[in-house]
């Protein structure tokens, strides 16, 4: 059975899934143009995983995924910073929450994007360094943790740590975005944007 010829679908209702694949085909839909099976028969049973990530997105771009999760951590930081010490419970479980989600995608990160990077000679130098700015972070992130968010050097620590990661993401949606559109074409940035995210949505469901 092909589920993609059951009925007239109009681009309002394309899948996501689908939009990917025309989006990999190069295949540009007018609003009222009707649409063709976009030869995915045969897959209908298999990606239902990567459908159902793909549910309400648009080409998964590895800048874009990378994007999300970086804006969404430092809009945590922010609010973690503007807490009270006083309200210490919630601090510490919004600083575990984004604590989580900052070392899925800095671990996913590396897997996926810095691993190509340094493969290649005009990135290589970039990515290592960037792999070093992880690591400075990781070992604030583990320091932290371990104190009361009362404890002065909390706060310090918190604010380096805050410092450290926007520098970084500073850094990475400049320069190192930058040398990597050079390098790798659309089809690549998107295998690279899919393959970043099912893994972070395995290091997640891991830590879960
Ligand atoms: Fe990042
Ligand atoms: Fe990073």
């Amino acid at each position: 059975m092909n589920h993609h010829r059951t009925g007239t679908l109009r681009h309002s209702t394309l899948s996501d899934w689908q939009m990917v694949e025309n989006y990999r085909k190069g295949v540009s839909i007018g609003a009222d143009q009707d649409l063709a099976p976009v030869g995915i028969a045969g897959t209908c049973s298999g990606p239902g995983l990567l459908k159902q990530q793909t549910e309400k997105r648009g080409p998964m771009l590895i800048y874009n995924e990378l994007k999300k999760d970086q804006d969404q951590v430092k809009e945590m930081m922010t609010r973690i910073e503007e807490m009270s010490s006083r309200a210490s419970t919630s601090k510490v479980r919004l600083f575990e929450e984004m604590k989580a989600a900052l070392t899925a995608h800095l671990r996913a990160e590396e897997k996926v994007f810095y691993d190509a990077l340094k493969r290649e000679k005009g990135a290589h130098n970039s990515a290592l360094e960037g792999w070093e700015e992880h690591h400075v972070a990781d070992v604030l992130m583990r320091e932290i943790a371990r104190l009361s968010p009362n404890d002065e050097k909390w706060t310090a620590k918190f604010t380096v740590l805050k410092e450290t990661v926007e520098h970084h993401v500073q850094e990475e949606e400049g320069e190192i975005w930058a040398q990597a559109q050079a390098i790798f074409d659309e089809a690549r940035a998107q295998d690279l944007g899919e393959a970043f995210v099912a893994e972070k949505e395995k290091l997640l469901a891991k830590a879960g």
